[in-house]
């Protein structure tokens, strides 16, 4: 809270007087010495550091004081060289761990041959990766009539590309009168923070600064069956929806949801569009997390992002071929989306994460997280109510908020994050060994017992 507040005090500082220096952080309160890496006090390289940063940059995000400046495998370094052992891969993205050789020399390669060309033309990578994201969708279980790929930078984008295709589908394949242009998503989910993702994500945190949302959104229960039918009708153009929401607090979708749900958009005409894009590329130790689903609860729009580039930004929306047939040239564009650099890499990640050994580490390393957090549950039963998720998407149900174990942790070098309301969420690198995932349980068990 210091930290913070001596941020703001900052800021203001340079909003009156720019070329003064900005004033002092207030004394950080820890019993530092005790602990293996107490956050940075006042006079340390990092709190220097972010004071003279922080006021320039809009504060989208309230930070803890460690600056990272390296990464290797399952840990993160900061400036003063302390090591930190990470749950999170920053958020679901790091799955092959932090600076994987190969993802690190294909960047090089690629970097010295050709980063950049424009859309305007073709190169070997773009079409590489789409092709391979059919290919191994259908390969998985998966979307069984996947078609096509459209390429982007991120996830909103992918999600935004997903609806949009999904209005022009309505209205030029169902409806063209437009009165099918309705967008169903669910509580707790989270999409994005464009104008298009962010309208389908319905968290009043989120959309009430930037009212009014995009007309035509309406929401909807999890896992409610009963609604289907009036909520989802011959206007709805689409419905997205996360099988395991991430943010909303790692809740998943059950498949009998799932099923009446695709069916319930076939009898109206509307596309059914599934986010993975914190849930898929293994993370729940299958390629997609509806790859176990029937065929009649495949989507017609499944958007992809985060893992797809370990790091480098990059998303994707697959589409079968009914849509993509809809989306003519000129519709729908991107700059960067889809350049050779990103498309090389991910062409490599997604063959590295689409390996059964793999997906059954996943599992494997999943289990001996529930194992850990049922200990947790018999220890602190005042504290840890339930553990939810599957593979490597879980969450640790907690009666309180988490930040006080998120610090203790994190001062005993362990990285985790939060989502939804009072949940700790651990969603580490795929290939984290089973001995780093007893050593950070062990860790957070510790934090746990201190803020007791
Ligand atoms: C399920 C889901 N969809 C969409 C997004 C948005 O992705 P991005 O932050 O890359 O725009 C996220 C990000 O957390 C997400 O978890």
């Amino acid at each position: 809270m210091a930290f913070r507040t001596s941020l703001r005090l900052a800021r203001t500082a340079r909003a009156v007087r720019p070329t003064v220096t900005v004033r002092s952080f207030s004394r950080t309160v820890v019993a530092a010495s005790s602990l293996p890496n107490p956050d940075p006090a006042e006079d340390s390289r990092s709190a220097a550091l972010v004071r003279e940063h922080a006021p320039f940059m809009v504060a989208t995000y309230s930070r803890p004081p460690p600056v990272f400046v390296r990464g290797e495998g399952s840990y993160l370094y900061d400036i003063d060289n302390r090591k930190y052992l990470d749950f999170t891969s920053g958020i679901a993205v790091n799955s092959l761990g932090h600076c994987d050789p190969e993802v690190t020399k294909l960047i090089a390669e690629q970097s010295a041959t050709l980063v950049h060309a424009s859309n305007l033309y073709y190169n070997p990578w773009t079409g590489a990766l789409s092709k391979l994201l059919v290919e191994q969708t259908v390969a998985s279980g998966g979307m069984h009539d996947a078609s096509a790929a459209f390429i982007c930078n991120s996830g909103s984008e992918a999600n935004e590309a997903g609806l949009k295709f999904a209005r022009k589908y309505a209205r030029a394949v169902v409806d063209p009168s437009g009165a099918k242009h309705e967008i169903v998503s669910f509580r707790n989910a989270f999409h994005g923070r464009t104008m298009g993702s962010l309208s389908a994500t319905p968290n009043p945190k989120y959309q009430a600064p930037f009212a009014p949302m995009v007309p035509g959104f309406r929401v909807g229960e999890l896992n409610d069956i009963s609604a289907l039918s009036d909520l989802v009708t011959d206007r709805t153009a689409s419905v997205i929806v996360e099988p395991i929401q991430g943010e909303g607090g790692v809740r998943a979708a059950t498949d009998e949801f799932l099923l009446a749900l695709a069916k319930r958009c076939r009898e109206v005409g509307a596309l059914l569009h599934y986010d993975e894009i914190q849930c898929g590329l293994s993370r729940t130790g299958q390629f997609w997390a509806h790859s176990h689903l029937p065929k009649e609860a495949h989507p017609d729009i499944l958007t992809t992002a985060k893992a797809l580039g370990n790091g480098v930004p990059i998303g994707a929306t697959i589409v079968n071929a009914r849509v993509a047939d809809a989306i003519k040239v000129g519709d729908h564009g991107t700059t960067f989306g889809g350049n050779p650099l990103a498309c090389r890499v991910a062409h490599h990640i997604v063959q590295r994460l689409a390996d059964v050994k793999l997906q059954e580490g996943v599992r494997k390393k999943s289990d001996i997280f529930k194992a850990g957090f049922e200990e947790l549950r018999k220890e602190f039963p005042e504290v840890v109510l339930e553990t939810r998720g599957k593979g490597l998407i879980l969450g640790l149900q907690l009666s309180e908020d988490p930040g006080n174990i998120v610090k203790a942790a994190r001062e005993r070098g362990l990285l985790v994050i939060t989502a939804g309301t009072n949940t700790l969420r651990f969603v580490p690198s795929l290939v984290m060994s089973e001995e780093e995932i007893r050593e950070g349980l062990a860790i957070l068990r510790e934090a746990i017992k201190a803020t007791r």
